[in-house]
Parts: structure tokens; C-alpha cells; sequence
């Protein structure tokens, strides 16, 4: 039986009614001016992504004159990946986003891996002047011959810079910067000024280890210290690091982490990003960290990175919704690739240790419509059932006590994604072995996602849910817990079922489902 602590059913049926696409309005299509380009099947409204072909990984964030720079991965004579450039998009918000041309192409080092841009506010590199200071990218070149000829080296550093804000691009005449002996897989610098010791900081992977190099100028690298050789997780190959200085919330102290994405070897299948809190002197990360942490259990977040040069110091992180085990297979036409949405990362002491809280950026409220709020009562095993019009461009919000609950979202095609809390286990379940297409590729269908949520409060938390047309981030504790994933339901879920799975009475406060406005 259902005991319903506010029922109001006409507030009930105004929340739904105000949240849901209206039937009786023409499709979207016809109403916003929407380029048929972003109406694809798939294409997500409210997340970046290519206008056509291959994305990968976020390039190059970097935020000058107002401007936040996106650089990616980026093939454009395919959907699958190929020999890498960098694309471009500018915005001023992180949300709201104008295509540029490609900023960087494949020249004779090689194609252009990924890396970081930064500005040189004090023109060290010589490529500017003070008064118009240059942004400088670093990247990976890979020599594709010379990895298919099976020698080494293939991976070396190059730099380029930009006079212009972004909008073009030279290619320094000294390049490689860093070329090293017998290196393999060795790619992703990520670089950041170091006052204390008056060098840019460059951090890049190796292998199985990062390494940070100093230089003055970002023309002339010297190896200070390494990483990470028999520390942390190790089930593939490292990439894309970032190493960025926190002022731990309420305590002030400050500390570093470092950002390591591996591919395999995540928790939950294929490519991941795990992260370390530690202390860096100049020359070297260390930690005492035993445990793997990662930034977003879901399957499908990975290469994250940081903004440089962000307002206020803010750490906003963008990672790429995909995952190498299905990347180049997923359902989608003429592009394929999209970001997460922008996250703001704050370093929390919890417990004896610290843990690294991911959120969306404020500014997301801003495409969403305001609702009115609910809240909700269930009877041990009872289910409430919530006929939405369209789930698939909406954010579900609720708080609650309690840690024993299902939710099912799902469609007249008899599709579902489940998430289930379990308090007992302290876990959080994602099943989307019946979500929709999943048989594009072995893997993607396959078992339950999982993340362990041993630290969630006692009394009241939130849940946070995006679903953005093929993909779901679920934001557990205001951001204390991050999974994301992608799904391909055939047809929109227009259904979601709350299941109380404990023995007591389970209740749901301020719950809102509430479209979000399209970007594109
Ligand atoms: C991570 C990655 C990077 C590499 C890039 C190539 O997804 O493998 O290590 O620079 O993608 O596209």
C-alpha cells in the first residue's frame, strides 16, 4: 500500500504536466530553430558534441578573454578514429557552444595526440609580446609509421601558439620539444605554471608511471620526478594526467591531485579515470594513498582533464562520454563522441581522508525549467509509477534519508535502465542489459555498473539525474558520487517507477523532473 505524506493530485498532475514535452505543441523540431544536424537520433541537446564525425577526448581546456577554449580529439573524415587533429569550439558559458575550424592538423612529427593549451600571461616563451600574451597548446605527436615499423619513440611533445585568441594556430619550427629515448606510450602532457618555483610544470604518462618535466619557457624540458609505478591502478595503460593544487573545503589545507585515466582496468570494464591526493614539491607527486579512487564509476567517462586559467581558480572538468571498449561502434550516424557535462571539482575532507566531489557547473540551472517540487511517501515494496512524456532530455532531482530504492526508467518498447541503492551493501547499481540497443558491441550490455558509496551522510542527501537523449549522469551527495553512462533506448523512456526496496517507509522530498533546454 502506498502512503503519499503530501498529496495534493493536482499539484501532482501540474508537476508532470509542467514537466513533460507538451503533446499538444508541435514537435521541437518545428518550434526552435534547431539545425536538423543536432535532431539525429542520439544527438545529445544539452552536452558537446562534434557537428560531424569522430570526438574523442577534450583538448587543450583553456579559459582567455572571456573565451572557455574546447579543443578535442578530433577525425573529420570519419566516425571512427583516425589519424588525430585537434578541433575547436568556443563558449562562453561551458554550455552554449560555436564550432571553429580545426586547429590543429597531423604534419610530419605526426598525427596530434592530445594535451593542454595554456595562456603565457608573462610571454616566456617569447612567442608574444606582454601586451598580447600568446596561448601555447602542448601536445602528444605520434609517428603512426614508426609505432606500425614496431621502433620506439613514436610519441613525442610538440608545442604550437595562438596570437589570436584561438583562431589560428602556428606550429613552433623547434618541435619535438620532448623526445626521449626508448619511450613508449608516451603522451598527454599537461601543463601549469608553478609559482614556487617560477617553471611551467608539464605532467605526461609513460606507460605503466607519469613523469613531470620543468621548463621555463615551454620550449626547454628537464625530467624532475615520476609516478605512480606501484601505486594505484595498473589494469591498462596510463594516459591523459592532469595534476592540479586543491584548497581542501572547510579545512583550507592544501593538497594536490593527480588525475589518471587507464584503458583497460576501470571498475566497471574497459577505460576509467582514478585519481590520487598527495603532496607536490616542485619535482615529484607523492601520496599515502592505498586505495583506488576514481572520479566517475559510470562506464562512460574518461580522458577528463581540467580548465587552465579558469575564473577564480574554479577546477571545471569536461571528460568524454565513451569508452574504449565500444567507442568506435556506438549507434550514431554522421558524428559520434560527445562531453560530459561541465563539472566543478571540490577537494572534501571525509573521514580520515579527502575525496573529490564533481558536480555540474551552477549555470546548468539555467536551461532548466522550473517546475514545482513534490515529494512522496512509499510503503515498504510499494511502487509509484510516473508517466513522463519524454525522459530523454531531462533532469530528475530529489532528496531523501533513505538508502534502499529502485529506479526504473522505461519505455513502450519494453526497454529499462535500473538503478538501485543498497544500503546493506552500500553500493549503487546501474543495469542497462535491457536499456536499448546493446548489441553493437559485446560489452556494452554486459553485467551491472557498481560503485561503492560507503561515505554517503547519514540523515539526507540528494539524488541528481541528467539524461541527455543517449546518455544518463547520476550525481549522488551533491556530487560526493558520479556515475555516467550511455544508453540507446530505442524508444524515448517515457515512464519512471520509484520501488520502495526497504522495510521502512521510504520518502521522496522536493522530487522535480524537468525539461532541459536544447543548446543547438
Ligand atoms: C585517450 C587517448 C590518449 C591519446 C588519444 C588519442 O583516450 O588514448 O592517450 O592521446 O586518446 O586519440
Amino acid at each position: 500500500m502506498k502512503s503519499i505524506y503530501i498529496w495534493l493530485p493536482f499539484l501532482w498532475v501540474a508537476l508532470f504536466l509542467a514537466s513533460c514535452k507538451d503533446d499538444s505543441k508541435p514537435e521541437k523540431t518545428m518550434t526552435v530553430p534547431v539545425s536538423p544536424k543536432y535532431s539525429e537520433s542520439y544527438r545529445p541537446q544539452f552536452h558537446f558534441t562534434p557537428e560531424k564525425m569522430w570526438m574523442n577526448d577534450p583538448n587543450g581546456m583553456v579559459y582567455h578573454k572571456d573565451i572557455y577554449h574546447l579543443f578535442y580529439q578530433y577525425y573529420p573524415d570519419s566516425t571512427v578514429w583516425g589519424p588525430m587533429h585537434w578541433g575547436h569550439a568556443v563558449s562562453k558559458d561551458l554550455l552554449n557552444w560555436e564550432h571553429k575550424p580545426i586547429a590543429l592538423y597531423p604534419d610530419t612529427h605526426g598525427y596530434i595526440f592530445s594535451g593542454s593549451a595554456v595562456l603565457d600571461a608573462s610571454n616566456t616563451s617569447g612567442f608574444g609580446t606582454t601586451e598580447n600574451p600568446p596561448l601555447v597548446a602542448i601536445f602528444t605527436y605520434h609517428d603512426a609509421e614508426r609505432k606500425k615499423a614496431g621502433k620506439t619513440s613514436y610519441e613525442t611533445q610538440g608545442i604550437a601558439y595562438s596570437l589570436d585568441n584561438g583562431d589560428s594556430w602556428t606550429v613552433f619550427e623547434g618541435n619535438p620539444v620532448v623526445d626521449v629515448p626508448d619511450s613508449t606510450d608516451f603522451r598527454d602532457p599537461k601543463v601549469f605554471w608553478h609559482q614556487e618555483s617560477s617553471k611551467w610544470i608539464m605532467t605526461l604518462v609513460a606507460g605503466d608511471h607519469a613523469e613531470f618535466y620543468g621548463s621555463p619557457n615551454l620550449k626547454d624540458w628537464e625530467l624532475l620526478g615520476e609516478f605512480g609505478k606501484d601505486t594505484g591502478a595498473h589494469g591498462g595503460v596510463w594516459e591523459c594526467p592532469d595534476l592540479l593544487r586543491f584548497e581542501v573545503a572547510e579545512t583550507g589545507e592544501e593538497k594536490w591531485v593527480l588525475f589518471i585515466s587507464i584503458n583497460p582496468g576501470a571498475p566497471n570494464g574497459g577505460s576509467g579515470t582514478q585519481y590520487f591526493v598527495g603532496d607536490f614539491d616542485g619535482k615529484t607527486f607523492t601520496t599515502d594513498q592505498t586505495e583506488h579512487l576514481w572520479i566517475d564509476w559510470g562506464t562512460d567517462n574518461y580522458a577528463g582533464v581540467t580548465y587552465s586559467n579558469a575564473p577564480d581558480d574554479e577546477k571545471i572538468f569536461l571528460g568524454w562520454m565513451s569508452n574504449w571498449q565500444y567507442a568506435n561502434e556506438t549507434p550514431t550516424e554522421d558524428w559520434r563522441g560527445a562531453m560530459t557535462l561541465p563539472r566543478k571539482l571540490d577537494l572534501m575532507k571525509v573521514g580520515d581522508g579527502f575525496q573529490l566531489f564533481n558536480y555540474p557547473i551552477e549555470k546548468i540551472e539555467t536551461l532548466v525549467s522550473e517546475v514545482s517540487s513534490k515529494s512522496i511517501g512509499l510503503e515498504p515494496e510499494a511502487t509509484e509509477r510516473i508517466p513522463v512524456n519524454d525522459l530523454m532530455q531531462s533532469e530528475i532531482r530529489f532528496t531523501t534519508a533513505s538508502k534502499d530504492f529502485r529506479m526504473v526508467f522505461g519505455n513502450d518498447a519494453q526497454e529499462n535502465l535500473v538503478f538501485e541503492m543498497n544500503g546493506a551493501d552500500e553500493v549503487v547499481t546501474l543495469d542497462r542489459s535491457r536499456s536499448g540497443l546493446t548489441d553493437f558491441q559485446e560489452d556494452f550490455g554486459e553485467g551491472v555498473q557498481s560503485m561503492p558509496v560507503p561515505d554517503l551522510p547519514e540523515g539526507s542527501y540528494e539524488v541528481r539525474i541528467f539524461m541527455d537523449a543517449s546518455s544518463i549522469e547520476v550525481f549522488i551527495g551533491e556530487g560526493q558520487y558520479a556515475m555516467t553512462a550511455l544508453v540507446f533506448p530505442k524508444k524515448p523512456y517515457n515512464l519512471l517507477q520509484i520501488t520502495n526496496t526497504s522495510d521502512a517507509e521510504l520518502l521522496i522530498g522536493d522530487l522535480t523532473i524537468s525539461e532541459v533546454k536544447s543548446v543547438w
